[in-house]
């Protein structure tokens, strides 16, 4: 092991990334000091979030990644070799971690954590349905947006990595769940997962006048991970009182400069909604409960998860941009290659 692989930010993305804004280089194997740990990564977490890191401004809650820099995400590894106490060889541990064959990390690395990782569990699985994207769909319904049964729950990109649990949790709850995706596939695989409508925003000739015809009644709660016109359709559609869990905002990540705008918020006051802005890493207290919530789930068979998996370094630009123009379905996820770089 003398060198280690690593993908840079070659350039900024203008628009949806592509490829060519990625670049896989080789760097000297890193030596840890006191204090810190190696990491061999095993699966790095595809998230919209990023594209945010990859503009320079500072609208983000972190810091951008600079021209040449390492792109990072919440990924899973093993630890190879320990200078921190409290870890040791072989443990598990979850991170904000390098787009990279092996990485440092330290007591400061951002929500670093030891995982037990159950046998009957795929390892990828910690970044997707048990890590980020299972739990903030548990606790956006049940923190953010007080989902409990009989309520209407609207859920958008409703068979990606955050919304495919969610639809299937709203329904274990016993909620009426109506799922927004766009193309015929994904209506598809959301009608299998259980929601009991479905609008493709897609084809349809009104998305307001859709969400209307799939909840006559209207909506209770809405899980909002797009924003934009679709959060502007849904506002005419929303109960008084309802709740909206603001989790993302992905139809203006691609041009943070020119957000769509909001032409209904007038029914905010109308209504009387609450909208709520929601970061999973504010409530770290819930995410136990919601963890073990899913593993039940996967378990009793209520919850079933989907991966869009791609396996070795080398692809790993190439799935970012594939999860950024809304070509994927479940979890966007990397599975390290563990026979490339030893
Ligand atoms: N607040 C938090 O703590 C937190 C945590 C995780 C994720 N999130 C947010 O939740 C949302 C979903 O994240 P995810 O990881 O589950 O991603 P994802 O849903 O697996 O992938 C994104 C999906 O968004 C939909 N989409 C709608 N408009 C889009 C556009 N203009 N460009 C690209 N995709 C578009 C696409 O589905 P359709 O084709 O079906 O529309 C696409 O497949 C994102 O906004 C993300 O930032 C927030």
């Amino acid at each position: 092991m003398s060198t280690n692989r690593k993908v840079v930010l070659a350039s900024r993305p203008e628009g949806a990334p592509v490829p060519a804004n990625f670049r896989l280089e080789r760097a000297p194997m890193p030596v840890i000091a006191e204090g810190e740990i190696l990491v061999r990564m095993r699966a790095i977490s595809m998230e919209p979030a990023i594209r945010g890191w990859l503009d320079d401004n500072d609208k983000n809650y972190f810091e951008p990644i600079a021209i040449g820099g390492t792109m990072r995400a919440l990924s899973m590894g093993q630890v190879v070799e320990s200078r921190l106490d409290g870890y040791a060889p072989g443990d598990f541990v979850r991170g904000l971690f390098g787009w990279e064959d092996y990485t440092v990390a330290n007591a400061d690395t951002v929500l670093l954590q030891k995982i037990d990782v159950s046998p009957d569990m795929p390892i990828t699985y910690y970044v997707g349905v048990l890590g980020g994207s299972g739990q903030t769909a548990i606790v956006g319904l049940d923190r953010i947006g007080r989902a409990k049964a009989g309520d209407t729950v609207a859920i958008s990109a409703a068979v990606g990595a955050v919304g495919h649990v969610a639809v299937q949790y709203a329904r274990h709850i016993g909620c009426r769940v109506v799922g927004v995706v766009g193309g015929p596939e994904k209506a598809r695989v959301a009608r299998e997962l259980g929601c009991d409508a479905v609008v493709d925003y897609k084809s349809a000739a009104s998305m307001e006048a859709a969400i209307r015809e799939a909840a006559p009644e209207g909506i209770d709660v809405y899980f909002d991970g797009v924003g934009g016109e679709m959060l502007d359709a849904m506002l005419n559609n929303m109960k008084t009182f309802g709740r909206v869990i603001c989790c993302g905002m992905i139809a203006g990540y691609n041009d943070s400069d020119n957000p769509p705008p909001l032409y209904n918020a007038w029914q905010i006051v109308a209504r009387e909604l609450e909208l709520k802005g929601f970061l999973l890493y504010s409530y770290a207290e819930f995410v136990p409960a919601a963890l073990a919530t899913c593993i039940d789930g996967l378990r009793d068979g209520w919850l079933r998860t989907i991966e869009h998996k791609r396996i070795g370094l080398a692809h790993a630009g190439a799935l970012f941009c594939e999860l950024m123009s809304g070509r994927t379905l479940g979890k966007a996820v990397l599975e390290m290659d563990l026979s490339e770089a030893d």
